[in-house]
């Protein structure tokens, strides 16, 4: 303080001298002897999950997906709306201003107080499953740091600031499960147990950076779907807190943290299969949710970011479908990046990193295996697994704005390869770089992100494939 009234010069000094009724100049030193009334809002409550693992429990009373009467097979394709060309995107004004500054138009702009309820069963059963998210990551991130030792940690590159980090990230995981809990009133579903693909830290950072790739993007397929926009708001400011956890754990993995110039937005049916498998027991009467289990998907040479030759692999995931988790066993030391200090094979810990061999390339053949339908799956084995769809003829590599598909080959039974396309966004970037969704499909139907979920009555099996 003084050091800084000092400084302040002997001009200032004077003034302060010459009359004391002048109020402190905004340079002073400010007082921290207020008391001010700490304002904070009760959190959701969380109990300290115990149990884990597959469930082993007995048989559910209630099984398959919430429904009501089933009106069509499909939702048709039809042609843009009467009115979605009539605005001119011109520069110009076209209507008079509700206020000043203030363009004409907009949703929940018109002054009626937002109270932030869903509006719909659309909007319940999407941020029913949001919540669930929540859920698992909050217990996910605690689960890591009680089940390895800080010398495990350490192992892995990951210091005690690190692991603070993931702490953090699960108190966020509060706010969040307790904001939507708030939206939805006392139906809203409980937190559950769950079973992790993951027996060490290197497994565990890896299924962090699937799991919240999942959980990112299945908010962001439905975010503008969704009839409460205020609603939407709110999740949208956790949504975003989420996506900066998925970059984090892809840097404590050594991967590139944002190989993509878009993020990539999924149904809810999609981001319901890859979550539900690691559920293994929900509360009796838990709210059950409408969404589908499709099928899993096992990609056979799903590439291993923990290898220096990443995409020279042959069945290495921990949990053989879905979220295609890496594993971190067996690998030689000379091809372990984990353990390697050089510059382009390093996949230590970091904010960014260069991989001088990629994951994935244009060309790779993909091989490929998928589960039949009709699988017990979910918390308490109680959801089963369904496809709408005919035969799988396609694989569906869906990333960034982009679906593109690759015809299967050499299909046999369960099993075929494909070959990955070469597609771009835009010049310049590669679409399929990151970790992205790849989905069994019967038919190459043209969907654009917004429509993406019409593909759903024609998907097979749903999977996650570490591409970059
Ligand atoms: C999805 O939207 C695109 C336009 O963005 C349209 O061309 C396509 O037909 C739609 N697909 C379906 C299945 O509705
Ligand atoms: C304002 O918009 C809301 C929907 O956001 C609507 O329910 C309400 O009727 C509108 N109020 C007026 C005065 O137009
Ligand atoms: C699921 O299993 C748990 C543990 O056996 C049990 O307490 C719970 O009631 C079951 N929930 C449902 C919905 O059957
Ligand atoms: C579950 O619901 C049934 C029927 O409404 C009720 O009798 C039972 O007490 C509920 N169980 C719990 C644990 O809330
Ligand atoms: C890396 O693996 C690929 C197979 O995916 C192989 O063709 C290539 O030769 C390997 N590169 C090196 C340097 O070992
Ligand atoms: C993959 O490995 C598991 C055991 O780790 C084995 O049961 C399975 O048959 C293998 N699948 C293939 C296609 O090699
Ligand atoms: C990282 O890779 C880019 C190309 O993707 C290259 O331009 C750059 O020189 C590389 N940097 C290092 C330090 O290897
Ligand atoms: C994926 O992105 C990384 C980081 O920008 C880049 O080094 C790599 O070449 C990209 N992979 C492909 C297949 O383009
Ligand atoms: C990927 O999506 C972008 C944006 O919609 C589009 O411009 C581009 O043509 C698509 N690329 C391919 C190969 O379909």
């Amino acid at each position: 303080m003084a050091g800084f009234k000092l400084s302040a010069g002997v001009g200032l000094l004077g003034l302060a001298a010459r009359s004391l009724a002048v109020p402190a100049p905004i340079y002073s030193e400010p007082t921290t002897t207020f008391s001010v009334p700490k304002i904070t809002a009760v959190v959701e409550p969380v109990t300290d999950v115990t149990s884990h693992g597959t469930y082993t429990g007995p048989s559910p009373l209630t099984t398959g997906a919430l429904s009501t009467s089933v009106l069509a097979p499909s939702v048709p394709a039809l042609p843009p709306g009467p009115d979605a060309y009539k605005y001119p995107s011109d520069g110009q004004l076209h209507a008079p201003q509700p206020a000043p500054y203030t363009p004409a138009g907009g949703v929940g702009t018109n002054g009626s107080a937002p109270v932030y309820r869903v509006l719909s069963d659309f909007d319940y059963q999407s941020i029913a499953l949001a919540l669930h998210q929540e859920w698992i990551e909050l217990d996910l991130f605690h689960w890591g740091l009680a089940t390895f030792s800080v010398e495990d940690f350490e192992e892995a590159g990951l210091t005690a600031e690190d692991r603070h980090l993931i702490e953090f990230m699960a108190d966020q995981e509060v706010g969040h499960a307790t904001l939507l809990s708030n939206i939805l009133g006392p139906s809203a579903p409980n937190q559950c147990t769950y079973n992790y693909p993951a027996t060490n830290v290197h497994e565990f950072i890896d299924f962090c950076q699937k799991l919240t790739r999942y959980g990112e993007s299945g908010v962001y397929g439905f975010l503008n779907h969704l009839n409460a926009h205020d609603v939407g708001q709110l999740l949208l400011q956790s949504i975003t807190t989420e996506a900066r956890q998925q970059m984090i754990f892809r840097q404590f993995e050594g991967l590139f943290p944002m190989p993509e110039w878009f993020e990539v937005g999924i149904p809810q049916s999609w981001a319901w299969s890859l979550l539900a498998p690691y559920i293994s027991s929900c509360p009796e009467n838990n709210t059950r949710l409408i969404w589908q289990n499709y099928p899993a998907l096992n990609i056979l040479n799903q590439p291993n970011p923990f290898r220096i030759n990443g995409s020279y692999v042959w069945n290495e995931t921990t949990d053989g479908g879905y979220a295609n988790t890496a594993s971190y066993q067996d690998i030689d030391e000379s091809d372990d990046c984990t353990k390697s200090t050089d510059v382009g094979a390093s996949c230590a810990p970091g904010i960014t990193r260069n991989r001088s061999m990629p994951l994935s390339y244009p060309g790779r053949q993909v091989f490929l295996e998928w589960d039949e339908p009709g699988k017990p799956i979910g918390p308490n084995n109680s959801y089963v697994t369904d496809t709408q769809a005919g035969a799988p003829k396609f694989a569906a590599w869906v990333s960034q704005l982009n679906v593109t598909y690759s015809p299967l080959e050499n299909i046999q039974g369960n099993s075929a390869y494909t070959v990955q396309p070469d597609i771009s966004s835009f010049d310049g970037n590669p679409a399929i770089n990151g970790t992205i969704f790849l989905v069994l499909t019967d038919e190459d139907l043209y969907v654009t992100p917004y429509n993406l979920t019409q593909l759903n009555p024609h998907v097979y099996a749903v999977g996650m494939y570490q591409s970059g």
